[in-house]
């Protein structure tokens, strides 16, 4: 077998990180090495993989797809792309889609719509938060609230201002003559698993109104059930103007979505804004299948039980040991902030073949597939357990 690590030190840009794995198989909350190991996978996909790996309704549904069409442009009609986004409208938001293909790119659109809706007036000035992350875009990096991703790419696009994620005051003063936006995730997901309580999501949405803002919600890690109601602004009661949507969306398909209000509808017109292979046939027929799985099967029921069973387990461990610091979250949206360095225990809990996220120096996330089975989720909450409990001793 080829050596797989000499291939990309030779031939692929060093942009990444990577573990010395090499997949060749998944299936459901699993997946196998090329050298036939398996390994319980608790974030499939960095949360693409709501259906775990290779679900067999969309292998199905990929496979007629792939004979019957691949891909059309948008100057053509397709049938799979008006149904996916007739479903997102019926899934509690109101409002058009535009499709792309990544979280970046929705949130690229929506950063392209609120500028131009705040044009009309001289507007252009977008508030994020410390800590967000947004992607990795020119202007999706700079909207990330994390100085980290900034180093070596100036000069930034103008017009990105940041304040503390939870505090409506630095908010609200933030805002000038020129704001024509915010734009925030309900749980910052890369940023550590920060939420804040449901009456600061409500602020954020009054203020939006006072002072008309669009209020833009990256649930591109949020969206698509993570949170146990199929839009993370079902759970914290809120109702944006704009939600970007990619990750889970696609099951593990590259898709995005930025999805509008109809009262905005009128703003990016034919020809201010495209993709090429945005909501393409194959893309939006394994997002349809990804819906259908999830009322087939009551995934949304699933991450509920599943969720309260994870929290308990996690809380409990919490009061046996020291080492766990904090919990939060909500749904399978998991962080555990732990005393012991978190990439440790990821590399221990490998060892013992569970696959687990750790995020900064000290946060273990929890991005389980959606549809994981109670003993699969035991299973990796006791490996998980086992290995800090060999770290406190
Ligand atoms: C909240 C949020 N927004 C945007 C992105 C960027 O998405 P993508 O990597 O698909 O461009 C991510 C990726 O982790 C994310 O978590």
């Amino acid at each position: 077998m080829k050596n797989i690590k000499n291939l990309y030190d030779k031939y692929v840009l060093p942009t990444y990180g990577r573990e010395e794995l090499t997949f060749v198989k998944g299936q459901g909350s699993y997946l196998f090495d090329n050298q036939g190991k398996k390994y319980l996978d608790l974030y499939p996909g960095w949360g693409t993989g709501c259906l775990g790996h290779c679900h067999p309704y969309m292998a199905d549904e990929l496979k007629k797809q792939l004979t019957e069409l691949i891909h059309v442009p948008n100057n053509y009609y397709n049938i799979s792309q008006a149904e996916l986004a007739q479903q997102l409208a019926e899934l509690g938001f109101h409002g058009l889609t535009f499709f792309c293909n990544s979280g970046a790119e929705a949130n690229e659109a929506a950063i392209k719509l609120a500028r131009k809706f705040g044009s009309k007036d001289g507007r252009y000035e977008i508030i994020t938060f410390y800590n967000s992350f947004h992607g990795r875009t020119l202007a999706t990096v700079t909207a990330t609230g994390q100085e980290k991703y900034h180093k070596g790419f100036a000069p930034l696009p103008e017009g990105f201002k940041y304040v503390e994620f939870g505090d409506i005051d630095a908010l609200t003063s933030a805002v000038s003559p020129k704001t024509c936006a915010v734009m925030i995730e309900f749980i910052q997901g890369e940023g550590g698993i920060n939420i804040n309580n449901i009456d600061y999501y409500k602020k954020i949405e009054i203020l939006c109104r006072e002072q008309n803002l669009l209020f833009i919600a990256d649930e591109v890690q949020t969206g698509i059930g993570r949170t146990g109601n199929y839009y993370g602004f079902q759970t914290f009661n809120v109702s944006p103007d704009v939600v970007t949507l990619a990750k889970a969306l696609g099951g593990g398909v590259p898709i995005g979505a930025m999805m509008a209000k109809p009262q905005y509808n009128d703003i990016l017109t034919p020809g201010s804004h495209a993709s090429t292979y945005g909501g393409n046939p194959l893309a939006t027929r394994a997002a349809l299948a990804v819906l259908e799985v999830f009322k087939k099967e009551n995934i949304i029921d699933n991450v509920n039980k599943q969720s309260q069973y994870l929290f308990n387990r996690l809380k409990s461990i919490k009061n046996e040991t020291s080492l766990i610091i904090d919990i939060r979250g909500v749904g399978l949206m998991v962080g555990v902030d732990i005393t012991v360095p978190a990439s440790e225990i990821k590399e221990k809990c490998r060892k013992k073949s569970v696959l687990i996220n750790n995020i900064g120096k000290n946060t273990i996330r929890f991005l389980p597939a959606l549809n994981i089975s109670r003993e699969d989720l035991k299973k990796g909450v006791d490996v998980f357990e086992e290995v800090l409990k060999e770290a406190w001793q």
